[in-house]
């Protein structure tokens, strides 16, 4: 099999400072690679890289962007134009349960670029510079993470489940674009790890009809499918199975159930911080 290695020197992952992306973070650093960590929040950017660095040996450097702003990607794009960058990590994303109509224009569209723009910019960008590298030893790939909830419309995240969906179709279609050009490109549908996006969410783990899955334990399983060139991996074998027997309509109105309820905690969640 392919080592995570030949996709070095340098990785770039958006979205390092937390959850899958941190995750992401800690297994490239452990396999050798050097990380371009982008997020928001410089520092626990900083504490992330600054830990990896003392434990493996890497070099880092941190970007600090709002990728749901339309200039986020080219930030990163000129933050590493001096690095030989082999694997895009494009990962940061995040979402708000509720009614479409209960949610502002301006908020939709600034996650529609988080969640759907901002993959596209930064494939557009770096693609050319991987496939460049053009070496037997030195690989390019890109991994897009999208979400479980792309594969139906969710009901009370209708807005998400349409940003990922495209993020998904993307992905799968330069899966195959890419690959003569010697870029491997694998799609992430994660649906269940266990995340700081639950709690954001409003979503109560003790009602989750699975256990959330440790995000360690995601990446691992997940770099294994790209190393193995397949174009999506969904991670936790019970999500897999569950995916395959559910029928569609079953899993958007049980996940539309799901989401109002998630919807309804965080209203009150509000109500209760508002009350004096
Ligand atoms: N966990 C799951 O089961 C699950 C399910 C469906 C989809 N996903 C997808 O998986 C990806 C990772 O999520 P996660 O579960 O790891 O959640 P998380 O722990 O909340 O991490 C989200 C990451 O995205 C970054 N981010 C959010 N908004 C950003 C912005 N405007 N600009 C730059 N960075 C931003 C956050 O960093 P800052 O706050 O520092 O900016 C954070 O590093 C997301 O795309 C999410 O939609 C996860």
């Amino acid at each position: 099999m392919v080592e995570i290695l030949s996709y070095g020197p340098w990785a770039v992952i958006t979205g390092a400072s937390s959850g899958i992306g941190k995750a992401f973070a800690e297994h490239l650093a452990a396999a050798g690679l050097d990380l371009v960590l982008a997020a928001r929040s410089t520092d626990k950017l900083q504490a992330v890289g600054e830990t990896l660095s003392r434990r493996y040996g890497i070099a880092h450097r941190v970007v600090t962007v709002d990728l749901s702003q339309p200039a986020g990607a080219s930030t990163i794009v000129e933050a590493t134009e001096d690095l030989d960058v082999g694997l895009l990590v494009s990962n940061a994303g995040g979402g708000r349960p509720g009614r479409l109509l209960d949610q502002s224009l301006p908020d939709l569209h600034d996650r529609l670029t988080l969640n759907a723009v901002t993959h596209l910019d930064l494939v557009h960008a770096f693609a050319p510079r991987l496939m460049a590298r053009g070496h037997v030893h030195r690989r390019g790939g890109i991994v897009l993470v999208s979400a479980h909830g792309a594969l139906q419309g969710l009901p009370n995240m209708a807005h998400e489940s349409a940003a990922k969906a495209y993020v998904l179709n993307l992905g799968e279609a330069l899966h195959h674009e890419l690959a003569p050009a010697g870029v491997s490109v694998t799609v992430m549908l994660p649906g269940n790890v266990d995340t700081p996006i639950i709690d954001a969410f409003g979503l109560d783990r003790s009602t989750l009809p699975i256990r959330p899955q440790p995000a360690d334990r995601a990446v691992a399983e997940f770099m294994t499918a790209f190393l193995k060139g397949r174009t999506t991996h969904i991670p936790g074998r019970l999500m897999r199975v569950m995916t395959r027997l559910m029928p569609r309509a079953r899993a958007v109105r049980m996940n539309g159930r799901m989401l109002g309820r998630a919807a309804r905690n965080l209203t009150d969640r509000g109500s209760a911080r508002a009350e004096p």
